[in-house]
């Protein structure tokens, strides 16, 4: 079984949400199971720095409009898989982000970057290289014109493409102008086929000409099918709800271990938590907490409207006040970091915000916080309440997505079966917020029951071995 894996990010290369750590995780548990699965992504600086590669093709031609490129390959860092680099200077070699320039614009050319990335996950598919895959499986709208490029080839094709859906909120949608430089044919742009609403979508694309589609969790599958979460495409979706599915991401057991996390100054186990208290105690003491005796809530996030911090905002007061402490990292909306540092400021020993991106930190705070909050308004699968309940802290969830399919409430009758893991609410409010916040501080108090809710945590298998397993059986399946 070969497989060509395409992603723009890949932890940990180059990271900015769950996709990279996925894109690193989910092949390396393939290649484990004995799958020939390779990954290809840009070359950004970040990715140049940090591998070894060597030029396996030259002068390749992928679009007019751009010089031959060169294609690279190397081993990731930690040996798990093989990589592929696309290197076009002139597309990735450039200081920002990922997707945006240092002030959050995104970058005018993302439809030739991305383009041309999916441009060259066709030629692998059209057999013009060394390593020829069975399936080419893509992720979100970077890669979303793979499947449109090898429709319209010329030659016939037989590999099969999956596209997996992380986030429906992010479409790659642009002007149809850029139809002219992507070199797909006119016929193409159509209400069956890369045409929405008078734009060309990526996503839509990658939805309409794949084989398969997945998502990352059971529920978003079914919710992605219904106006209030398809962003646009739930009509599509639903036509193909036949070729798609659901399939829950795991994490990187390695990564996430806190017996061997060398982000921790304190190293733990469900058999000894000792360590935890340790670390919970170093964390304070780094973010200016002052009591360490206290409940700690955790937030690690991307500040966007899905995340819900703005639905947090307005308990922060009453969360305080009812004696937990509560430290944030995150970034991304400007006006919402600006606001969360003022309330910093203001409530400065009880409240810690840290604005930017900070591995270290991520890790710390999974592993020193008590409680970890993901008041999202969507969440395709979520990976922090995760990573949460493998460190023994407890997550408090909105009902949705992959949150809903992970997270096991705190009832009574969850108690007594011993499959309580966390806390859910279900209203789209800071009241909910703080109700459920005083549900688990109830329940903090009493000492029994929140270890066996660590314990319930920490026992849940959540590495990928299950889930790569299915994907493996999809890929038979979309084979046969
Ligand atoms: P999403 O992909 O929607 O952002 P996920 O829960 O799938 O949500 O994954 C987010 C990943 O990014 C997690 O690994 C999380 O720890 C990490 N992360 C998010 N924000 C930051 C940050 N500011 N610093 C460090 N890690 C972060
Ligand atoms: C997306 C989603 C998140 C998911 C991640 C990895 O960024 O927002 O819920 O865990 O992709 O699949």
């Amino acid at each position: 079984l070969k497989i060509l894996f395409v992603s723009s990010e890949v932890y940990p290369l180059v990271k900015t949400g769950g996709l990279a750590d996925v894109s690193h995780a989910l092949p390396k548990a393939l290649q484990q199971l004995g799958v020939d699965v390779r990954v290809l992504l840009p070359a950004y600086p970040a990715v140049l720095d940090k591998l070894t590669l060597t030029c396996v093709y030259e002068r390749v031609n992928l679009l007019h409009s751009l010089p031959p490129v060169r294609i690279l390959t190397g081993m990731m860092p930690d040996q798990s898989f093989p990589v592929y680099v696309l290197d076009c200077p002139q597309l990735y070699q450039r200081m920002g982000g990922l997707y945006q320039d240092a002030y959050g614009q995104d970058w005018q050319d993302n439809p030739l970057r991305f383009g041309a990335l999916a441009k060259l996950a066709a030629f692998f598919g059209q057999h013009y290289f060394d390593f020829k895959p069975d399936i080419i499986h893509c992720n979100d709208w970077q890669t979303g014109l793979t499947p449109a490029y090898l429709a319209y080839s010329a030659n016939p094709v037989h590999v099969r493409v999956i596209q997996s859906l992380h986030n429906m909120a992010y479409q790659g949608v642009f002007d149809p102008a850029v139809m002219s430089f992507l070199e797909l044919p006119n016929i193409s742009f159509n209400m069956h086929g890369l045409e929405y609403y008078g734009a060309l979508s990526f996503l839509k694309a990658g939805i309409y000409y794949s084989h398969w589609l997945t998502t990352v969790s059971p529920n978003y599958a079914k919710e992605i099918q219904t106006p209030q979460f398809g962003y646009g495409l739930a009509g599509l979706l639903y036509e193909r709800r036949q070729q798609l599915r659901g399939i829950l991401n795991g994490i990187d057991t390695d990564d996430w271990n806190a017996s061997t996390d060398t982000y921790l100054p304190f190293h733990y186990s469900r058999q000894d938590l000792t360590g935890k208290q340790q670390n919970k105690q170093a964390l304070c003491q780094r973010l200016g907490l002052m009591h360490p005796e206290k409940p700690l809530i955790a937030m690690i996030t991307r500040l966007t409207y899905q995340k819900g911090l703005d639905l947090v905002i307005p308990a922060i007061a009453d969360i305080l006040a009812e004696g937990a402490q509560l430290a944030i990292l995150g970034s991304g909306d400007k006006d919402l970091e600006n606001h969360l540092k003022h309330l910093a400021t203001r409530y400065q020993g009880t409240l810690s915000v840290t604005i930017g991106y900070d591995e270290t930190l991520a890790h710390q705070l999974e592993a020193g916080a008590d409680i970890f909050l993901m008041p999202s308004r969507f969440e395709p699968c979520g990976l922090n309440q995760l990573y949460s309940m493998r460190y023994g802290t407890i997550p408090l969830v909105r009902r949705t997505g992959g949150l809903a399919d992970t997270v096991v409430d705190t009832t009574p009758a969850n108690l007594d079966k011993g499959i309580a893991t966390g806390f859910i609410f279900d209203a789209e409010d800071h009241h909910a917020i703080l109700h459920s916040i005083q549900r688990a501080l109830l329940t903090f108090r009493d000492k029994a029951t929140w270890r066996q809710l660590q314990e319930n945590g920490m026992n849940y298998d959540c590495s990928w071995q299950q889930s790569a397993k299915q994907y493996i059986q999809l890929y038979k399946q979309v084979l046969s």
